[in-house]
């Protein structure tokens, strides 16, 4: 299947995304220097991001994932979010910075802030390649940003649609008309989706 056909628009290109990464990557070095900071990326659309930020850090650092799932539209008020795979390793006095693909309404990364703080961490901090600042519903503190975006419902460079695009190198909005489309493929339950709205079931 041809993916770039589907494509409505670059939001943002791939050099400039893997320019903005190193940036970050300078930054978080200097600002841990001395420090061995754990990065913690939330499965599975912070991937591409993690990986490529791991690699502009240039003091050692540790790596490790999780993952939550949260139930949608109906229910994503409520802020209920389950962790599906937790950390392998105790955070107690370490330096952990949350790496997400996305802060959108902000109730997954609330969750894992609230989570996390109570296993007495030295330091937790949140680093978001992307900002969607009009859905926020709660308040987070976002201490390395990578770009603020306005709402619309992106994919690519780890963000997905029904489990795709996930391998586009750069951030784009996709073609209205494949918004509208049943998705289930991958023998999920085929989900109707909205440009605004979100699936009714999704594992982030
Ligand atoms: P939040 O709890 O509403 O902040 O949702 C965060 C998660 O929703 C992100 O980690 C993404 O996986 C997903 N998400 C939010 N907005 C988008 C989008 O525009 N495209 C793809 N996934 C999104
Ligand atoms: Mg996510």
């Amino acid at each position: 299947m041809a993916l770039l056909d589907d494509i409505d628009e670059v939001l943002i290109p791939e050099e400039v995304l893997q320019a903005r990464i190193r940036e970050l990557g300078r930054t978080i070095s200097n600002d841990y220097n001395g420090k061995e900071p754990l990065l913690v990326g939330i499965l599975t659309g912070a991937v591409p991001f993690v990986s490529d930020l791991l690699r502009q850090i240039s003091i050692s650092c540790q790596l490790d994932f999780m993952a939550t799932s949260s139930y949608g539209a109906r229910t994503e008020s409520s802020g209920i979010v389950r962790i599906l795979k937790d950390l392998e390793q105790s955070i107690e006095g370490r330096h952990v910075i949350i790496v997400d693909d996305i802060i959108d309404t902000g109730l997954t990364m609330d969750y894992l802030l609230e989570t996390l703080k109570a296993r007495y961490p030295a330091s937790l901090k949140v680093c978001a390649l992307l900002d969607k600042v009009p859905r926020r519903l709660r308040h987070v503190p976002i201490d390395y940003r990578g770009f603020e975006i306005p709402d619309k419902f992106v994919v690519g460079y780890g963000l997905d649609y029904g489990g795709r695009y996930r391998n586009l190198p750069f951030i784009c909005v996709l073609k209205p008309e494949i918004y509208g489309q049943e998705l289930g493929l991958d023998g999920a339950p085929a989900i109707r989706h909205s440009p605004f709205g979100r699936p009714a079931r999704v594992v982030r």
